[in-house]
């Protein structure tokens, strides 16, 4: 039979050896140097980071994706604005408005002059190039994917786009 005192020093014993169990391998992944790949999947291909680096921009670029959870698989199909940062990276935004979630349009010709890219044709929201939110009512610039890039084709999480504020 254990007395109190024998009960807590076991007690606290066992804790700290589950915490560093449960602690080591995470500190251990932190400071991997190994290359990491990402399970493509479920993310929609955009194609080769060589063709999506040339052209004009921005530009829009359709995706198929299938999309897997533990029970069901769908067929998404949709499309991106793609545009280079000033420091020559991909900016990915996705074309959903952030007013009511519309689908943005290319603005066209008029943005020379008037510095609007792309209209929303539902309240005449209105973004930049960059998706950023100019007039009308959108709260703020149009979401953005972050880029994967395996096997050299750039691959976005379609359901996981990451809101920007102004
Ligand atoms: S949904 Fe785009 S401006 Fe309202």
């Amino acid at each position: 039979m254990l007395n109190r005192r024998e009960f807590l020093s076991r007690s606290l014993k066992g804790a700290a050896g589950l915490l560093a169990v449960s602690v080591l391998p995470a500190g251990l992944t932190a400071c991997s140097n190994d290359k990491k790949t990402v399970n493509t999947s479920s993310m929609a291909n955009l194609g080769p980071l060589s063709e999506l680096t040339k052209g004009e921009f921005p530009k829009k670029v359709q995706h198929k994706a299938t999309i897997k959870d533990a029970w069901t698989e769908q067929e998404r199909e949709g499309g991106v604005y793609i545009n280079k940062n000033k420091d020559g990276s991909l900016l990915i935004m996705s074309p959903v408005c952030t007013h009511l979630g519309c689908t943005v349009g290319d603005a066209g010709e008029n943005t020379q002059k008037t510095g609007i890219r792309f209209l929303c044709p539902c309240h005449a929201g209105q973004y930049n190039e960059y998706g950023i939110n100019v007039a009308g009512p959108p709260p703020r610039p149009l979401a953005i994917f972050d880029a994967y890039v395996q096997d050299g084709n750039v691959y976005i999480a379609v359901l996981s786009p990451r809101k920007r504020e102004k």
